[in-house]
């Protein structure tokens, strides 16, 4: 059973369970006001690109539950309030973006607040169910890249913690050992703040699925070593002509599989790719707290890196793997 990261609360709030806390405690925390869900996205308590899309949607329903009998005015500014506030927490992920995009065009048409408050949810459920299918056809396009005996290396967290369903990059692994396929999932640490190893390694390891973790500067050396037989990563956005930005480590890991002639896939719904973002220059990078990496001296930290399409054997999507050129996807 993969972890559920995501829910309504019976009260109609957001609950989410605290991904800071894992793998140590599962906390759940139910969140109120829009306020609490963009603390919960800016803090990582809730994170990885699809999730902060869900979450977005689903807060702006629950945050806006509270005024749904207010008339159509005063609900659509304090819509378009929120939309605002959240759109602000995390700048890399195109998710998030577009998930708001998505409920503010099911806002759009007349009625007044009760009847758009009923539109986002419907529109917030969608997102959330349409999410858990794409990660389920995300695994299925990339099941036969793992054989029985396969040995993959990932980085950072792309699996059921990051989504609405079983993952992007962890998702064909889930479903070959769905199918008995026998496994073994190297993870990178990534650091600064451990999403490979407090959150991808305990969730493959509830799901019986063998894992060891790595420090991230032992990826060159565990390449070398001939043992791995394929790199999957997930994204945050996809470019136009498959330059992709990831977890910060991951272009360095693409060099380094090339190197070693080891596929390097990326596996991503069609909500990661932003097609209005020509290349990876012009994707937005996240800078956090320098305090993340030490509390005694200066810092560089930023969360996530471009890596080069030249670099990518293929991307896993919803509809299929692509595979060089890319730039024709829209
Ligand atoms: O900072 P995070 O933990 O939100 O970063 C997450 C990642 O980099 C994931 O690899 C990416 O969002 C894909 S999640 C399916």
């Amino acid at each position: 059973m993969v972890p559920q990261p995501i829910a309504w609360s019976p009260t109609g709030g957001l609950r989410v369970l605290d991904q800071r806390a894992l793998p140590e405690t599962c906390v759940e925390r139910d969140l109120e006001t829009i306020a609490d869900v963009a603390e919960a996205i800016r803090t990582l308590q809730v994170r990885g690109a699809p999730l902060i899309g869900i979450a977005a949607a689903m807060g702006l329903v629950a945050g806006l539950r509270t005024i749904r009998s207010a008339p159509r005015e005063t609900f659509v500014a304090q819509l378009d309030e929120a939309i605002a506030m959240l759109a602000d927490t995390r700048p890399t992920a195109v998710n998030l973006r577009w998930a708001l995009e998505r409920m503010r065009r099911a806002a759009g048409s007349p009625g007044d607040g009760d009847l758009l408050w009923a539109r986002l949810k419907s529109e917030a459920d969608a997102i959330w169910t349409e999410d858990r299918a794409m990660c389920r056809r995300i695994g299925l396009a990339g099941l036969p890249l793992v054989p029985d005996g396969a040995q993959v290396l990932t980085h950072c967290n792309a699996g059921a913690l990051a989504t609405g369903g079983i993952g992007t990059a962890l998702a064909p692994i889930y479903l070959a050992h769905e199918a008995g396929r026998k496994l073994h999932v190297y993870v990178d640490e990534t650091r600064p703040l451990l999403q490979g190893a407090r959150l991808t390694a305990w969730e493959l390891g509830r799901a019986g699925i063998q894992c060891t973790v790595i420090p991230d500067g032992a990826a060159a050396a565990l390449l070398a070593s001939g043992r791995i037989g394929l790199v999957i990563v997930g994204a945050d956005r996809i470019a136009k002509n498959g330059d992709f930005a990831n977890k910060i480590g991951t272009y360095g890991l693409a060099i380094l599989a090339q190197h070693h002639r080891i596929p390097f896939y990326c596996a991503a719904p069609r909500s990661t790719i932003d097609c209005a973002t020509a290349s990876g220059g012009a994707i937005p990078i996240e800078h956090r707290s320098p305090a993340e990496v030490t509390a005694y001296h200066d810092a560089w930290n930023p969360a996530f890196d471009v890596t080069p399409a030249r670099y990518v054997t293929g991307f896993i999507t919803d509809r299929g793997v692509e595979r060089p050129p890319f730039g024709a996807a829209e």
